[in-house]
C-alpha cells in the first residue's frame, strides 16, 4: 500500500488536483464553497482522470469522458457522476472517511 497525503493549502481556489491518498486515487477540487473530493475512478471503466486546468474540468485519457468540477458528466461515454467522498481536515491534511 502506497502512503501518500494531500495538504488542502497546496490546492488553490478554482484548480484541482489528482493523486492518492492512502491507496485510494482521488480528484480534488477547490471551489469557493469549500472542498470537493472525489473517488478519480472513471464511471466508464475504471481509468483515473487528469484535471484540465483550461477547461476546468476532470478528463479520462482512456475513451474521453470528461467530469465537472463537481463530478458529474459533461460528455460521455462515462454516463454516471464520480463518486462524492467524505472527508475531514487533520492538521492540514484531507483525510477521507
Ligand atoms: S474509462 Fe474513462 S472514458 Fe472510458
Amino acid at each position: 500500500m502506497s502512503i501518500s497525503s494531500i495538504k488542502a493549502a497546496n490546492i488553490p481556489p478554482g484548480s484541482g488536483v489528482a493523486g492518492q491518498i492512502g491507496d485510494r486515487p482521488v480528484a480534488i477540487y477547490n471551489s469557493v464553497e469549500g472542498l470537493i473530493v472525489l473517488e478519480n475512478i472513471c464511471t466508464h471503466m475504471g481509468c483515473e482522470t487528469d484535471w484540465n486546468p483550461a477547461e476546468e474540468t476532470w478528463d479520462c485519457p482512456c475513451h474521453g469522458s470528461r467530469y465537472h468540477p463537481d463530478g458529474t458528466v459533461l460528455r460521455g461515454p462515462a454516463a454516471q457522476a464520480l463518486t462524492k467522498l467524505g472527508y475531514s481536515i487533520q492538521d492540514g491534511e484531507i483525510v477521507l472517511d
